[in-house]
């Protein structure tokens, strides 16, 4: 995507081809930053702090840490030790473990000398095929925009989207957004609901700047905003990304994502979920009962942080001194209340029936 004249993604290499280059995304959208990513254990914070985040862009960073670690140390105690570290940062998202799994079973399967190169190579091709997979979402999901225009010709398309599933969520593209993008670049009329997604706010911070530079028309809107919009028409369809969806088609998206499932259900709004193959469980079917979630520090519940007058960036305390807070990342949306799984290879039902009829390969 392009920022200030200059393509970018959010995830590269130097010319050298060993140090790994990412856009700081805890400092969007005031400030593009980029910070160099030395060795395992910057590639861990990374991950662990939120400097990159999205569930197939930590993947390709934890795919990407492995490579880092076998360049310091190819030999196989601290390629497992990487491995657990790695995996350790967070939970949810399954594309981190999948990206892992398949840079460690290549190094485990090779001499030492050759394992650096080897790695860097396997996470470089996990990066592109995931830019080939959001491209390839987009123009199925672009589809289903293209369907709604028409159906209500003279007037964009709204669309309500959460969180952040976009480029920055990614290497490019993005997933819920890709479609958006490819039917805007066609002359497609869209707009785009962002939830402002509390506690970290990646809707208000990371997706409006995603839209605002792609020139796409959007409008930021309170969590709660949703149902509200959607029993008034003024929702077309609703597109999310996914951390986990399970082989029965259970997704699990940023907290909220659910009871904006169940307000679409109850105004007949289709609800599509965006998502590359890398993000299903296919060990999962109950996504409620099985997928770990993630509980973050209370401080992201009881402080918010914005710009300030003079350009800096500060924190302030929301709750009073001594409410508790809980801080829970991610809830799971049964597959009754989803229309449809857009991925790389189409549009499907949320279903094992829908799944596998996609990815018989992979099902098992
Ligand atoms: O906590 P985050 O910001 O990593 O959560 C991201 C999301 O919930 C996204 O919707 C999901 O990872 C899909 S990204 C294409």
């Amino acid at each position: 995507m392009r920022i200030d004249g200059r393509d970018y993604r959010t995830i590269w290499l130097d010319a050298d081809g060993r140090r790994v280059h990412v856009i700081d995304q805890t400092r969007l959208p005031h400030r593009f930053e980029t910070i160099a990513l030395d060795d395992l254990d910057a590639a861990a914070r990374a991950i662990r702090d939120m400097i990159v985040r999205g569930a197939p862009l930590i993947g390709v960073t934890g795919a990407y840490g492995l490579a880092l670690a076998a360049a310091a140390d190819p030999r196989d105690a601290a390629i497992l030790a990487a491995y657990e570290t790695l995996l350790a940062t967070r939970p949810t998202a399954v594309n981190l473990r999948w990206g892992l799994d398949r840079v460690r079973a290549l190094l485990l399967a090779t001499p030492e000398a050759g394992r650096a190169a080897l790695a860097y190579a396997e996470a470089g091709r996990i990066a592109e095929e995931d830019v080939a997979c959001c491209a390839a979402i987009g123009e199925h999901g672009a589809a289903l925009i293209h369907a709604a225009a028409e159906k209500n010709p003279g007037r964009p398309v709204n669309i309500l989207t959460h969180c952040n599933a976009g480029w920055l969520a990614t290497v490019d593209w993005g997933t819920a957004l890709a479609p958006i993008y490819k039917a805007a670049r066609a002359g497609v009329p869209v707009h785009v609901w962002v939830d402002e997604t509390r506690p970290r706010n990646q809707g208000a911070s990371l997706t409006a700047f995603e839209l605002l530079s792609e020139g796409v028309p959007h409008t930021v809107i309170a969590d709660n905003a949703g149902g509200h919009l959607m029993q008034h028409g003024l929702v077309d369809l609703a597109i999310v990304g996914t951390d986990r969806t399970t082989r029965s088609g259970d997704v699990c998206n940023k907290i909220g994502t659910y009871l904006k499932a169940l307000a679409a259900q109850d105004n007949g709004v289709p609800f599509y979920v965006a998502l590359p193959s890398s993000t299903i469980d296919w060990r999962l079917s109950d996504g409620v009962r099985g997928i770990p979630i993630e509980e973050r520090g209370a401080r992201e519940v009881t402080h918010i942080s914005g710009r300030t007058a003079d350009g800096g960036v500060a924190e302030v305390q929301v709750t009073p001194e001594g409410s508790p807070a809980r801080n829970w990342a991610f809830d799971v949306t049964p597959a009754r209340y989803v229309t449809g799984l857009v991925t790389e290879r189409g549009v499907c039902a949320a279903s094992e029936n829908g799944l596998k009829g996609l990815f018989p390969d992979l099902a098992g």
